[in-house]
């Protein structure tokens, strides 16, 4: 039943476009053993490239625990405005929960951050989090990949040698000057970013709207010395300010998520051999006895079943819940394994380790210039919208991505670093900035303004570590989630620092015109050290890039748990490949990253290394 309801679905969002085949390519739970070339576990962001690349020359079948996002979400995971205004989007443990898309994770009470709990959003549907994310579309620094090469001893991984696999993604849209609202929010690119032909299948372009709000507020950041990028941020800098795009369709500003780039294209080809199994959670990765991975049990509505690989298995279940089946499937720390009666098959006590998260906080004040979500109040005005959303993508729905600005902190604000903050913030590349400031506002009822403006600071360089490890050996008990918010000391020094920053541009002349009223948070009472760092323990919240925790290592490094082309050490026929492996968090927002990284592996693959 569920089966057919699926294939109307399909039919009905055009997933599969005109062919009957396709839609038979999609199948809700399994109902029988298979065998094929490639299984991938997890049809999100990653899986679901490595997926599509080898279904072009091999058999495959992918995994997912999730269903179809346009059954189950709606327009929100389609308009792009209702994307970013979902309520499960929430870092407080009391969120409204979406459980068909979302895993519903908690962390642990975090010790140094006021004993929260944590929810941690990730994405529960075909097209995993680039369902659900804010679909901010830019790369990090040459010298953050420089490191990354040189940690893995692979400098296959330096800015030059990966661009090509960063535009075998994507297929760029300019601006439209016709559509786009904002002529002054200038927008600088580099229109060779992308391969653009139609087999660079997601979509990147810039948002048709951005409210006045926003503009504003990005004024303030040139005036305190970080001025407009000349490039953008798609050629390996991250410094100053730019208007970024996001993976968004500019044909009818519909989000581009894995699943209808990569996923669509694939399906479009007739010969192409791949299966996707809806609602079906992958339980253990199974091994023969020379440790080769030879398939996935897969549970569902129909049971219990094994899909075989005859040449690998590959793991794409994301930051937490790939660390999670490795341990549940004997690869992890010893300890904790046999803490759970769990057989070992190889021993790595890197899994679930080096956690990195970016936390960010903000400093809000009231503003008089208007934000999107004025337009959407009375039915009036949505009708409107709707209309000039429908008729070519444009209005307060197409809203999506917008400014942000990054920088390493000015010396004015170092001096009160302690020696070893100071000598941590040392060790990072010269291009990799310190902090990421985005700008945004929001309608403001609630606190009798128009619009409360926000300027943020994005951690870009935590010292502190969480980790993942499992509370059973049953995969229906979620992870154990400890994000180690704030328990270096250096991440709280660094951030009170940037809050004062982020409070001198709301000082600067650039905003005068528009401020009202007094800072609504943290306050004008909040303004010793002491007091601005308890403010940020108690209100700092992730930007959802959590990554590593199956990192990236040389040979021989016992707390690496893949080598430089994904693959499992001290098992064979088994890749890691999603926003896990990485070996830190990149700097800024790591989906295009992550695209990237799944062409390489895909492309190692089929080279058969
Ligand atoms: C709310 C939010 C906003 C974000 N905003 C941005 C942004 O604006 N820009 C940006 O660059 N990045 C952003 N990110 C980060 C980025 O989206 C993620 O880092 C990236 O999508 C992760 O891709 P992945 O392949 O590692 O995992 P995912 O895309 O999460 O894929 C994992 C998949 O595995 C499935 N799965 C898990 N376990 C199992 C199992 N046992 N069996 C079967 N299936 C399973 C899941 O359902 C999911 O489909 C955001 C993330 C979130 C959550
Ligand atoms: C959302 O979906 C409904 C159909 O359920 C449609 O009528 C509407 O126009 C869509 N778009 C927006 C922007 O809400
Ligand atoms: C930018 O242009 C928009 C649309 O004309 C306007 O509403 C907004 O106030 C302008 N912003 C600035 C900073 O001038
Ligand atoms: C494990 O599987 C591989 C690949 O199919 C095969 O070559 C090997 O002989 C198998 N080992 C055992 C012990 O069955
Ligand atoms: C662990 O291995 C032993 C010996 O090979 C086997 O008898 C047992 O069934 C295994 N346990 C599990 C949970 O797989
Ligand atoms: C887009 O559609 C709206 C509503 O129909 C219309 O007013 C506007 O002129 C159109 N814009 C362009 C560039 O076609
Ligand atoms: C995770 O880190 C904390 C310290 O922040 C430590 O107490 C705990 O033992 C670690 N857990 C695992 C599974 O490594
Ligand atoms: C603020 O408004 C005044 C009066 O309209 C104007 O003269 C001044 O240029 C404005 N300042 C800025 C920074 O926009």
């Amino acid at each position: 039943m569920l089966g057919r309801f699926t294939s109307i679905a399909v039919a009905a969002y055009g997933l599969v476009t005109a062919t009957a085949a396709g839609a038979q390519r999609i199948q809700s739970g399994v109902s029988t053993k298979a065998s094929f070339d490639y299984v991938v576990i997890g049809g999100g962001t990653a899986g679901l490239v490595v997926a599509s690349r080898l279904a072009e020359f091999a058999s495959v079948a992918v995994i997912e625990a999730g269903g179809l996002y346009e059954v189950d979400n709606g327009n929100a995971s389609t308009v792009p405005y209702l994307g970013i205004t979902m309520p499960f989007l929430a870092a407080d443990e009391n969120y409204t929960p979406n459980s068909l898309m979302d895993w519903d994770l908690l962390s642990t009470p975090q010790v140094a951050a006021g004993n929260r709990r944590v929810h941690y959003a990730q994405g529960k549907t075909l097209g995993g989090s680039s369902a659900i994310n804010s679909i901010g579309y830019h790369r990090a620094t040459k010298g953050a990949y420089k490191r990354w090469a040189d940690l893995v001893n692979d400098q296959s991984y330096t800015f030059d040698r990966i661009l090509p696999y960063f535009k075998r993604s994507c297929a760029l849209t300019p601006p439209d000057p016709k559509r786009r609202n904002a002529p002054n929010a200038t927008v600088k690119f580099d229109p060779f970013a992308c391969g653009n032909t139609p087999d660079n299948p997601l979509q990147v372009s810039w948002s048709h709207f951005v409210d006045a709000a926003r503009t504003w507020l990005a004024l303030a950041l040139p005036a305190i010395g970080q001025p407009l990028s000349s490039k953008g941020f798609n050629g390996g800098e991250l410094k100053g300010g730019a208007w970024i795009p996001g993976t968004v369709d500019a044909k009818d500003s519909t989000r581009s998520t894995s699943k209808n780039s990569y996923l669509r294209r694939i399906l479009e080809k007739k010969k192409a051999q791949i299966t996707i199994y809806l609602h079906s959670r992958a339980t253990k990765i199974v091994f023969n006895d020379s440790k080769r991975a030879t398939g996935v049990v897969v549970s569902s509505a129909q049971g219990e079943h094994v899909i075989s690989a005859k040449k690998e298995v590959i793991l794409s279940a994301g930051v937490f819940l790939s660390p999670q089946l490795l341990m549940l499937s004997g690869i992890g720390p010893a300890k904790t394994l046999s803490d759970f009666s769990i057989n070992i098959t190889s021993d790595l006590p890197g899994v679930g380790q080096n956690l990195w998260d970016q936390i960010f906080v903000g400093v809000t004040h009231g503003i008089s210039p208007p934000a999107s979500g004025a337009y959407l109040v009375s039915p009036e005005q949505k009708a409107i919208a709707l209309e000039q959303y429908n008729a070519n993508g444009t209005g307060p729905y197409s809203t999506g991505t917008g400014y942000m600005s990054f920088e390493k902190l000015p010396a004015q604000y170092r001096t009160n670093f302690s020696p070893r903050t100071a000598t941590l913030l040392s060790q990072f590349p010269a291009d990799w900035p310190e902090i990421e400031n985005v700008p945004v506002g929001f309608p403001g009822g609630a606190f009798g303004v128009t619009t409360v403006g926000a300027l943020s600071a994005i951690l870009q360089t935590p010292s502190s570590r969480g980790n993942v490890t499992i509370r059973s050996a049953n995969i229906a008990d979620a992870p154990v989630i400890n994000l180690g918010w704030l328990t270096d000391e250096a991440d709280g020094e660094i951030l009170v620092a940037a809050l004062k920053r982020v409070r001198e541009a709301w000082a600067s002349p650039a905003l005068a015109n528009i401020t009202v009223g007094p800072e609504l948070f943290p306050g004008s009472a909040v303004t010793s050290d002491a007091a601005i760092l308890n403010y940020i323990k108690n209100n700092a919240a992730s930007i959802w890039h959590a990554s590593a925790t199956c990192k990236m290592g040389k040979a021989g490094d016992r707390s690496a748990v893949v080598d430089s082309k994904a693959r499992v050490f001290g098992v064979k026929g088994l890749r890691v490949v999603d926003n896990s492996i990485p070996p830190f968090s990149l700097p800024g927002h790591p989906q295009a990253s992550v695209y990237m990284l799944a062409e390489k592996i895909a492309d190692d693959i089929l080279k058969g290394r």
